[in-house]
């Protein structure tokens, strides 16, 4: 039988490279999701942010398998600091998940769902930036 664990990479794409166009695909859909949703275009908006969820779905499993690759302690304070940040965001997207729907209908204040959305995407950006740190200062297993 097949065993497909969380952290075997995807279709055999190394790690490194596929959390890297896995990211930028993310950056850019998220990109396109600031811009829509502040002309107001709902419908281009729904799109990319569901494509953002998807390939940032697609960069945490390579993300998951790089940590398999690496030896993550290794690189001190910045890992539970990055991990935590990590589970953080990906809570904290709940907030304009959730709170899109309810602002198109009308039935809370835009307000909330605005910021619920540049806190997720702040937090994004945080989280990226440690995961950098993170993995640069990591040692990779023989
Ligand atoms: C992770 C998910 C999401 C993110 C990061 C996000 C991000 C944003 C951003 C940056 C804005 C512009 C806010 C501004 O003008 O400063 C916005 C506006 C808006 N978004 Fe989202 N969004 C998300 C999900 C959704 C979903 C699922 C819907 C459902 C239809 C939605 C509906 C809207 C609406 C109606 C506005 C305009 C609100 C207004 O009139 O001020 N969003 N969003």
């Amino acid at each position: 039988m097949i065993e497909l664990g969380l952290a075997d990479p995807p279709l055999g794409i190394p790690p490194e490279a596929g959390f890297l166009a896995a990211l930028l695909t993310t950056v850019g859909f998220l990109i396109g999701a600031a811009i829509t949703g502040r002309r107001r275009r709902i419908g281009a908006h729904a799109r990319f942010v569901l494509a953002a969820v998807a390939s940032l779905g697609v960069a945490i499993w390579f993300a998951l398998a790089l940590g398999e690759l690496y030896d993550l302690e290794a690189a001190g304070d910045i890992t539970p600091i990055h991990l935590g940040l990590a589970r953080a965001t990906t809570a904290v997207y709940l907030w304009p998940l959730l709170t899109g729907p309810l602002a198109y209908k009308g039935l809370i204040p835009s307000g909330v769902h605005r910021t619920g959305a540049w806190l997720a995407l702040v937090m994004t950006v945080a989280a990226t930036v440690t995961g950098v740190m993170m993995l640069l200062g990591a040692e990779r297993l023989p």
